[in-house]
């Protein structure tokens, strides 16, 4: 996944793609460049390595260009490989977010063609074939529209060329591309972070459109069935800034509170939840029509299984919910890896298909969205981001409203997605008029309190931050969590892993003894989710027994300490009042714990190595 911007009609074009790009690093960082257009010619700066090492104020003043930060797919991460790419006589210069799949073939009849090539990535090709089309039309446009249609696979893509002042086209195919409208200026980026310090104007592209940014204005050409119109960002910059934190996953763990309330207020009420966050739906560039997208949630209740597909932290937020909605709706949920996912053609009287997806752009995702889709079943996306690929592609989408998350762990995402989908299930079951066991609707009546409880949690960092500092030292940990809390485990493991490189895996309870136990040596730190609530609270006792027994170190993640620590057990003491409270607890110790352990080992806990925050590929 790389982040590609432009801009036209701004002061210094330099100083804001440079601004614009390290706030889209968290989407890649391995190397940078930017390309502005200068009396008549292209100039172009790269590096390898962070955007930080571009002088902006070495760049020659224009009011236009593009630039380009990058995770390497094809081609090692130096600084020929880095965008922006130019044609052979360098008077175009491209950025480009995707892969091209055909790039080889391609590469093959161009250089027969006798362009010359100056890096072995995929992307390099795109610039000379938009060069020979160039030649042919002399529209910039109408080039990128005739290079576009040779291209196989996924793209974003952002061209200027010197002898068009005062033009940046643009396109997109599976591939966010965004345009941000301000007074006089206009910019296009991967993501709205890169310009949401100039405008909160945007339109969303889709795919298949062709954008034209001029002072004078933009000009979409599309398959559109709507009409082009501008949408108000519902977040302010501070959301997508530090804030004096000193790395986002902290300030977003903090923000929890806060996003659990907006993913929360007025919607546990039955009919509350509304698809599409009331609008009508938008329409896809497909030949749907929007009514054709237009379902509500009763239709998706009168299904007998939702099938989630997701990935990473949002698989593991589909696993901690499923539960829910067999318990309080009576509908039977299988949750599967997106990236694994065939769909049953069989099944589509039966079931419906649930993508669960922060960015709304996960590549495996969508592609399970899309066959689901195909397939002939009803479709529903629950997403972070609004004017995302899975909202186009959805028969439905519900926003879970958690603000921007920058950080490539996700945080406040995980817990707003499981709010939001534990609404979502008494939302169906209101629909289907199910009557879950009272005990079950008691927890949901209670689910209003969980901000409190955890920001209570947040407040008393101390513990965890000190069993963070202890996991620091070793190569490996387990986490135990049992019945629900096992997903909990699960995405608290992925947490450590993921940001700390410590090796983390969660198991139930129970399963210890069938092997992993083996893996068990003195010192061996091990996490257990403890609740109160717990069915049999002895039996995570008993597990917690059998480890300590071997030599573990093992730590209680609780919402009662003292007939644990009286068993001589440390213990992180999580506020909570009931089974469903205190997953969302017990998860911001574990992230504090993770992020704790993270920090003492010195790793780049915003852009933990060989990641990036949404995997735009396959
Ligand atoms: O944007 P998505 O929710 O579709 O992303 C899926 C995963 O890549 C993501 O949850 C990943 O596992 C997290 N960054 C881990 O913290």
């Amino acid at each position: 996944m790389c982040g590609i911007l432009g801009c036209i009609g701004v002061e210094d074009a330099a100083q804001v793609l440079h601004d614009g790009l390290k706030r889209l690093e968290y989407r890649g960082y391995d190397s940078a460049g930017i390309a502005v257009a200068h009396e008549g010619d292209i100039q172009v700066d790269k590096t390898a390595g962070r955007v930080e090492a571009i002088e902006p104020t070495h760049i020659p003043h224009s009011t236009f260009g593009l630039a380009h930060t990058r995770w390497a797919t094809h081609g090692e991460p130096n600084e020929a490989n880095a965008h922006p790419h130019t044609d052979c006589a360098g008077r175009i210069a491209i950025a480009h977010n995707g892969i091209i799949e055909n790039h080889d073939e391609l590469r093959q009849q161009l250089r027969q063609d006798g362009h010359a090539f100056t890096s072995t990535t995929d992307t390099e090709v795109i610039a000379h074939l938009i060069e020979d089309a160039y030649q042919a039309t002399g529209d910039l446009g109408q080039a990128l529209r005739q290079a576009r249609h040779r291209l196989e696979g996924s793209y974003a893509i952002l061209a200027v060329h010197a002898d068009e002042p005062n033009l940046v086209v643009g396109t997109r195919h599976e591939s966010p591309l965004v345009v941000g409208i301000d007074d006089g200026a206009l910019y296009l980026a991967s993501d709205i972070v890169a310009f949401r310090e100039h405008t909160d104007r945007v339109v969303h592209l889709e795919d298949g459109d062709l954008v034209r940014l001029t002072p004078q204005g933009l000009i979409v050409d599309g398959q559109r069935t709507e009409p082009v119109q501008a949408e108000q960002v519902a977040w302010d910059l501070e959301d997508a800034t530090k804030a004096g934190f000193p790395h986002f996953m902290l300030k977003e763990m903090h923000e929890q509170p806060r996003a659990l309330r907006e993913a929360l207020t007025g919607r546990t009420q039955p009919g509350s939840i509304e698809l599409n966050d009331g609008d009508t739906p938008t329409c896809s560039p497909s030949n749907e029509t929007a009514r054709d997208r237009g379902i509500d949630l009763a239709q998706v209740a009168d299904h007998d299984q939702l099938i989630f597909i997701a990935c990473g932290s949002s698989y593991n937020a589909a696993l901690a919910a499923a539960h829910e909605f067999e318990q309080l709706a009576g509908i039977e949920a299988r949750v599967e890896r997106a990236s694994e996912y065939e769909p049953n053609p069989w099944q589509t009287d039966r079931a419906a298909v649930v993508a669960v997806t922060q960015s709304g752009e996960t590549a495996d995702t969508l592609r399970a969205l899309e066959a689901a889709k195909q397939a002939g079943f009803t479709t529903l996306a629950v997403t972070n981001t609004n004017g995302s690929t899975a909202t186009r592609t959805a028969h439905g989408w519900v926003p879970i409203r958690a603000g921007p998350e920058i950080s490539v762990a996700a945080t406040k995402t995980f817990a707003s997605q499981l709010a939001v989908l534990h609404n979502l299930a008494a939302h169906l079951a209101h629909l289907r008029g199910f009557t879950p066991d009272p005990r079950v609707r008691e927890e949901l009546d209670h689910l209003q309190d969980v901000p409190t409880q955890v920001q209570a949690t947040l407040d008393e960092a101390g513990p965890a931050n000190a069993v963070g500092q202890r996991l620091a030292d070793h190569d490996r940990c387990f986490v135990l969590g049992s019945g629900p809390n096992h997903p909990l485990a699960e995405e608290i493991a992925l947490k450590i892993k993921e940001i700390s490189y410590v090796h983390a895996e969660a198991f139930p309870a129970g399963e210890l003894k069938h092997g992993p136990l083996a893996l068990v040596e003195e010192g061996t730190p091990v996490l257990a989710l403890a609740p109160r609530t717990a069915e049999d609270p002895e039996a995570m006792i008993s597990s917690m027994s059998e480890v300590a027994a071997r030599g573990a170190d093992v730590i209680a993640i609780t919402d009662e300490p003292q007939p644990i620590e009286e068993r001589g057990f440390q213990t992180v003491p999580v506020a909570s009042k009931t089974e469903a409270g205190f997953v969302y607890s017990a998860l911001v110790q574990g992230q504090r714990i993770a992020y704790q352990c993270a920090v003492e080992r010195g790793c780049n806990v915003d852009k933990p190595r060989n990641l990036a925050k949404s995997v735009t590929v396959e």
